[in-house]
């Protein structure tokens, strides 16, 4: 139903985009006129729009043959044009950087759920009725005289200002079960709720084996956009409410303890990123370990086999478990530890590892214990740029034969620069020197 107060637009302005982009829709609007065909901003670049949010994809479908369309614009244009024939769409990169995505308008037919689907010419108002949600199925018309004419044919602005989510259609869930994801990606983005049949499809579709048949990529696709959302906590718990967790794993022990770990990965993500601005973290990464962090290490590799994850990010989230909370412990420890030891302890470990063993320290509200683990991460990060000066060169110099010893012995120098026990050259030679013998 539609609130007291809603009110349905027919025009949509494009005003609030940057001029960079709004220019170029509007010289392809002109350009599809010229060509005789109807080209349309769609999706969730309007959905933003029309909730007045920072949007700037640039996501156009036409009627008609969306690849000679994109073909023309990037003719005209002298930009980039990579065309995906399967799906009869084409990605556009301008020279100033910008980027548009091309597609035909188009029916799908799923020629079994859970797989991708075969595509087939249909007019716009088809295109919007095969869509995930009302609140995406909506299109803004670019061609110069109906510039801004706003398409919503299945209720669009109404469940917005209703802050609803709502499936155009029973099978919605079940032809593209990563919809049950992005319903919750949506629903916890906007705070939203899923509307009642909504909730009940969503349900039947996660109660058969759909998901299980989604492949690696797509899933951890959904998984990843999902926990890049700006507060993934949320999400995380609704998903354990709808009891989709279990796509996962279904073994993903979901404690309170986990969950006050998922929670305080937000505080330790600000603390980190203010100190170390530098660092470029992958946060849905420290939020699939804090996650995964009560479970055992045979189910961690198991979800990350599931989702395909890279070997990169695999070393990563395997860490999150016991191994973490031992880290932890020494690196707590109100003992004198040397900044050396410190430095070893963590040298291994990405900055990703960094941030959730400081989001397990916040969990526990341990003031002493927090403080001392700032210091000390704040220590290492230092100590890690810290390098000796002499090279293995020079220990060739000083006369050591090539061996083995050579790591240990820098490794033995570099600790005691970190730990202040020498600070010139001839400290450091002199230090080699004893160690030798
Ligand atoms: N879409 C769909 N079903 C999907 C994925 C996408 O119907 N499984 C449609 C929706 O209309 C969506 C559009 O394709 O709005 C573009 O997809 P995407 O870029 O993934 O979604 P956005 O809505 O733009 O999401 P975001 O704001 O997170 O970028």
């Amino acid at each position: 139903m539609c609130p007291m107060k809603c009110q349905i637009k027919k025009t949509v302005s494009l005003n609030r985009l940057p001029v960079r982009q709004l220019l170029l829709l509007k010289q392809v609007g002109r350009l599809a006129d010229e060509q005789g065909m109807s080209v349309y901003l769609v999706g969730g670049v309007v959905r933003d729009l029309l909730l007045k949010r920072e949007n700037w994809d640039l996501d156009l479908t036409v009627e008609g043959d969306g690849i000679a369309f994109a073909k023309l614009v990037a003719d005209r244009h002298g930009s980039g044009l990579a065309v995906f024939e399967r799906f009869a769409t084409a990605r556009l990169t301008f020279k100033n950087g910008l980027k548009m995505d091309i597609a035909m308008t188009r029916r799908e037919s799923y020629a079994q759920p859970a797989l991708l689907p075969t595509v087939q010419p249909a007019s716009i108002k088809e295109d919007l009725s095969r869509r995930d949600f009302t609140i995406n199925a909506v299109a803004v018309q670019l061609n110069q005289r109906e510039f801004g004419r706003l398409l919503d044919p299945n209720g669009g602005q109404r469940d917005l200002q209703a802050r609803t989510i709502r499936v155009l259609h029973a099978g919605s869930f079940q032809d593209d079960p990563t919809r049950i994801f992005r319903a919750i990606r949506f629903e916890q983005r906007f705070g939203f709720r899923l509307e009642r049949a909504t909730l009940r499809l969503l349900a039947q579709a996660a109660s058969t084996n759909l998901v299980q048949r989604l492949s690696g990529p797509r899933l951890q696709n959904e998984i990843l956009l999902l926990l890049a959302e700006q507060d993934p906590a949320r999400a995380i718990a609704r998903l354990e409410q709808l009891k989709l967790l279990r796509f996962l794993h279904s073994r993903l022990r979901y404690t309170n303890k986990v969950k006050r770990t998922v929670t305080a990965v937000s505080k330790s993500l600000a603390w980190w990123v203010s100190r170390f601005p530098d660092s470029a973290i992958d946060r849905p990464i420290v939020y699939l370990m804090a996650l995964s962090s009560e479970s055992s290490p045979a189910v961690v590799a198991t979800m990350i086999r599931r989702l395909t994850l890279s070997r990169e990010q695999a070393k990563r989230v395997s860490f999150g478990g016991g191994r973490a909370d031992r880290v932890l412990k020494r690196l707590t420890d109100k003992g004198t530890v040397r900044r050396s030891q410190i430095f070893r302890l963590l040298e291994d470990f990405s900055d990703e590892v960094h941030v959730l063993l400081f989001a397990k320290q916040v969990s526990r509200k341990q003031k002493v214990g927090l403080s001392l683990l700032k210091r000390r991460l704040t220590a290492y990060m230092k100590n890690r740029t810290t390098k000796t000066v002499l090279t293995g060169r020079d220990l060739q110099a000083m006369g050591l034969q090539p061996g083995p010893q050579y790591k240990t012995i820098l490794g033995k120098l570099l600790d005691a620069r970190i730990d202040g026990r020498v600070t010139t050259e001839a400290a450091e030679r002199a230090f080699v020197r004893k160690w030798l013998g």
